[in-house]
C-alpha cells in the first residue's frame, strides 16, 4: 500500500498500520528505524513476523478493536531481531479508511529503567556518604591528639634524628585529616539564582588550563542561545570543574577536551518529566574510564588515581541532584563523555 498519508512519512514517531487481518499495511520510515527493519519485510506479513514477545502488543490491540476506542499501553515491551528488547508507549487506534483497521504508534521509553538504576545509585550514595561522614568524625577527633602527642613528644627527644619519625606522624596526620575534611564537606544550601553556563564553564576552563600549562586543549562548541539557568553557581562550577580536572588528569595534561552545552527537550529527570532541559558535556580523548571502574566511580572514595581520593565525582552528582538533574558518561578509549542535564523550566 501506498503511504495513506503523506504526512506520516514525515513523524518522528514511529508508526504502523495493520488491516483487517492483523497484517502489516504500512510503517512509517521512523517505525523502520526504531525497530531497524524495512518497509518491504513487513508489508503484508503479520507483526509476529517480525518481532517477537508480541503478547502484550496484541492484549493492547484487542483492547483497543473491542472497545472502538483508542487504548495507550505505557508500558510495553516488544523484542525484534535486531536489538534485544525495546521499551515502548504504544497508542492502537481503531480506524476505519479503505483497509486500515488499527493505527499503532509506538514512543520508546528506555528511561524509566535508567531511572530506576539512577535513582537506586542515589540512594546508594547518600547511604555511603553518610556512613563516611560519621565515620570520618569519628576519625578527624582523635587525630588532633595524635598530632599533638607527636608534637610534644618530638620537643623532649635528645636525638635530632629520631624527629624524622614523629615528623611522620605528623605528617601522616596531617593528610589524614585533609581526608577526612574533604569527606566533611559542609552540607552547604544551595543558593539559587539566574546564572550563565557558559560563565561558569569559561571560569573553569581558565583555572585548568592555569594548572596544567601543557599540551592541553579546550574547545568551546556552546549553543549560545541558551536561556539562563536557576542555579547554585557555587556548585556548578564545582561539578564542572571536577569533571573537566578529571578529564584533564586522565589524559596526562595531553589531548583534547570539549565543552558543549545543548538544548534538550521533553527529558525526563528524577521522575519529572521537564519540557525544556540543559545538556552539558565534557568529552574527552584520552584512555577512558579503566574498565573495572565502570560501574562505581560515582562511589565514595572510588578512583583509578594513585593522588586521587574519589570524591569528586560523589560530590558532582550530590550536587547535580540538588539542581534535579542527573550525570552520566559514556567511556571508550579515544572518548569519554560525561552528560549533564539540567531541567529549565
Ligand atoms: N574523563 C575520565 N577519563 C578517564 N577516567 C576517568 C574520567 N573521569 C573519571 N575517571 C575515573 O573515575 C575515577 C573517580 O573520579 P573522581 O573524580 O570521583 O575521583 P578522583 O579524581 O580519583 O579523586 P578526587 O577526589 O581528587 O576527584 C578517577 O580516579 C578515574 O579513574
Ligand atoms: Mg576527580
Amino acid at each position: 500500500m501506498a503511504s495513506p498519508l503523506p504526512t506520516l512519512e514525515h513523524l518522528s514517531t514511529a508508526v504502523i498500520l495493520l488491516d483487517e487481518q492483523s497484517r502489516v499495511a504500512y510503517i512509517n520510515p521512523a517505525a523502520e528505524n526504531l525497530f531497524a527493519l524495512s518497509s518491504k519485510s513487513l508489508v503484508g506479513h503479520p507483526l509476529q513476523h517480525a518481532l517477537t514477545h508480541t503478547d502484550q502488543l496484541a492484549a493492547a490491540m484487542q483492547q483497543a478493536l473491542s472497545n472502538n476506542a483508542s487504548y495507550i499501553e505505557h508500558s510495553l515491551t516488544l523484542g525484534t531481531y535486531a536489538h534485544n528488547k525495546l521499551q515502548l508507549r504504544c497508542t492502537a487506534t481503531p480506524l476505519q479508511l479503505d483497509k486500515v483497521y488499527l493505527i499503532l504508534e509506538f514512543h520508546p521509553i528506555d528511561r524509566p529503567l535508567k531511572l530506576a538504576r539512577e535513582e537506586q545509585m542515589l540512594d546508594q550514595t547518600q547511604a555511603s556518604r553518610l556512613l563516611l561522614r560519621n565515620l570520618a568524625h569519628e576519625i578527624k577527633n582523635p587525630l588532633g591528639g595524635i598530632r599533638g602527642a607527636a608534637q610534644l613528644l618530638e620537643q623532649e627527644l635528645e636525638k635530632p634524628e629520631l624527629r624524622e619519625y614523629t615528623q611522620v606522624v605528623i605528617q601522616e596526620a596531617d593528610r589524614l585529616r585533609a581526608l577526612m575534611e574533604k569527606l566533611l564537606t559542609p552540607q552547604h544550601v544551595p543558593h539559587f539564582s539566574a546564572l550563565n553556563i557558559h560563565e561558569v564553564l569559561e571560569r573553569v576552563r581558565r583555572v585548568v588550563l592555569a594548572e596544567m600549562p601543557t599540551e592541553l586543549i579546550i574547545r568551546r562548541d556552546y549553543d549560545i542561545s541558551l536561556p539562563p539557568l536557576h542555579g547554585d553557581k557555587e556548585q556548578l562550577i564545582q561539578v564542572m570543574l571536577n569533571l573537566v580536572r578529571n578529564a584533564a588528569q586522565a589524559m596526562h595534561g595531553q589531548g583534547d577536551i570539549v565543552l558543549r552545552t545543548r538544548i534538550a527537550r521533553q527529558v525526563t529527570l528524577i521522575k519529572k518529566r521537564h519540557r525544556l532541559a540543559m545538556m552539558v558535556q565534557i568529552i574527552d580523548n584520552g584512555p577512558g574510564v579503566p574498565e573495572h571502574l565502570r560501574d562505581k566511580i560515582f562511589y565514595p572514595l572510588v578512583s583509578g588515581r594513585a593522588e586521587g581520593h574519589g570524591l569528586g565525582l560523589t560530590l558532582a552528582q550530590d550536587f547535580i541532584s540538588q539542581h534535579q538533574g542527573s550525570i552520566e558518561f559514556e567511556s571508550e578509549p579515544g572518548r569519554t563523555c560525561f552528560t549533564v542535564l539540567l531541567p529549565l523550566s
